[in-house]
């Protein structure tokens, strides 16, 4: 490429061609997107695989006999021993010493959201304190502190930019009752605004007697967790995340000491050393066997360690100044586009430029009057082009309702009754906006996926009309 926007946008980022190992990867690993004509954007609901992860997992799978392995015969024990060495691995990969930390293997970043919320010994006096900002599955944990009594109290967000008001913290933690069990949560960056929240919160919260959780879904694919440097006590995240396959894998990443406190509200296959029937006892197993309820998932569990080391290949080094670059880019195009009246096309929930922030863009777009396109339409007409972006509100309403200055008033106010569709209740409650589009970048991205997106974004400018058959909202 060297048109005149990719030479500007060298000089504006002079580091990206340090990061050409992903052109050549993206020829070879990822050609299937440019084959398909494909701009993938939304590297934050789903990373995409390299070839040759799948080729591998296929090769282990065709060639060896595994077992269920919960057993002590020859193919079971196979088994355990893909599924232990990717135990291993995921810790080695996130420098976590196997002293202080646990892997459990899970559903996804959820399924390990849910382990802590029923498990935490939430109870009156105890506190659970999160953001505004995070994802349904982090605020879902809040129906076990209310059930057990404990307190809960969300720090917000604030616009421009969406961060917290740092000075504020300390006030926060020191609600946090002594001797009491209190939970902190934030994520380690946001699914909505891409913002990084400060990992020097978490030694601050342990230091006033917080266990911390750290959501780090949207946080690992592109940015390196050290978890000798960093010590949350719990950290979700789904590995299709981070590198597109397999599926249905997850890990909560727990520091023992915390995973000690946890009290599972009930016993399944695998988490026991012992049960009766007739005694009406059961004793649970030692660390993550406790917390793996039933069958691991042992044919896809190996397939994590060949996409763990798949980033590895590579280097987050890499990956990271890739993503920040064309982050940069792509806010920079966004940013600068205006209608004939000087209106700006696009405006950004988040910050403008890549300090402290990934490679997540949240946005509505506007029309020349100032009044928002709704993200419905900009959604349909980029699957027209091949285009996948996200829109709504990405399970983050807690964003979504500073992104679009909803307050508490309208919210507390308005029932999504019986019969209802999403779009009666928007209406009802007279929301500016139900949703944003989101473009994120990830592995894979390269500078031609944004020159096509800013092509697409600008045919938006001075945009004549809106159809109004838009396609119905279906959730959050
Ligand atoms: C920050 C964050 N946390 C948690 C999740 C939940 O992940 P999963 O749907 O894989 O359980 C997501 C998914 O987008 C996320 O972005």
């Amino acid at each position: 490429m060297n048109n005149p926007d990719f030479v500007a946008f060298l000089r504006a980022y002079p580091s990206y061609p340090t990061t050409h190992i992903i052109d050549d990867l993206r020829a070879t690993e990822y050609a299937r997107l440019d084959v398909g004509e494909h701009v993938y954007l939304d590297y934050t609901g789903g990373g995409l695989y390299a070839e040759t992860q799948v080729q591998r997992h296929h090769k282990l799978l065709s060639e060896h006999v595994f077992g269920n392995p919960h057993s002590s015969n020859p193919t079971s024990l196979a088994a355990t021993q893909l599924v232990q060495h990717a135990r291993e691995y995921v810790l080695k990969f996130f420098n976590a010493s196997a002293d202080e930390y646990d892997v459990i293997f899970t559903q996804n970043a959820s399924g390990a959201l849910k382990l802590v919320g029923e498990s935490y010994p939430f109870a009156k006096g105890g506190h659970y304190l999160l953001t505004f900002d995070n994802h349904n599955s982090v605020n879902g944990i809040r129906e076990f502190a209310h059930a057990h009594g404990a307190e809960v109290t969300y720090i917000p967000v604030a616009l421009p930019d969406m961060r917290v008001d740092a000075s504020s913290l300390d006030d926060y933690f020191a609600r946090g009752q002594k001797g009491a069990h209190n939970l902190f949560a934030f994520p380690a960056q946001s699914n909505f605004s891409g913002v990084q929240h400060p990992l020097e919160w978490i030694e601050k919260a342990h230091a006033a007697g917080w266990d911390v959780l750290l959501d780090a879904a949207a946080f690992a694919p592109t940015n390196y967790l050290d978890l000798s440097k960093f010590k949350p006590d719990f950290v979700p995240l789904s590995f299709y995340k981070m590198f597109g396959y397999p599926t249905g894998v997850g890990a909560l990443i727990a520091r023992k000491e915390a995973l000690g406190k946890l009290h599972r509200p009930w016993f399944a296959g695998g988490t026991i050393t012992v049960a009766s029937v007739q005694g009406d006892k059961y004793y649970l197993a030692e660390g993550h066997t406790a917390f793996e309820d039933g069958t691991p998932d042992y044919l896809n569990i190996p397939a994590v360690e060949i996409g763990l080391k798949h980033i590895e290949s590579i280097g987050y080094d890499v990956i990271h100044t890739r993503v920040k670059c064309l982050a940069g880019w792509l806010l920079d195009n966004l940013t600068q586009m205006k209608h004939s009246t000087g209106e700006p096309l696009v405006r950004l929930y988040g910050p403008t430029t890549t300090e402290a922030r990934g490679g997540s863009v949240a946005a509505n777009f506007f029309d020349k009057d100032g009044e928002a396109i709704d993200h419905r339409f900009i959604e349909s007409e980029a699957n027209k082009v091949n285009i996948s972006l996200r829109t709504g509100c990405f399970c983050n309403p807690g964003a979504g309702e500073v992104a679009f200055t909803i307050s508490r008033e309208t919210l507390v106010g308005g029932e999504f009754g019986e019969g209802m569709t999403l779009d009666d209740y928007v209406r009802a409650i007279g929301l500016p906006s139900g949703g944003a589009v989101r473009a994120s970048l990830g592995l894979a991205s390269n500078a031609a996926d944004l020159e096509r997106f800013a092509a697409f974004a600008s045919r938006f400018v001075d945009l004549a009309a809106v159809p109004d058959d838009l396609p119905p909202r279906v959730g959050c």
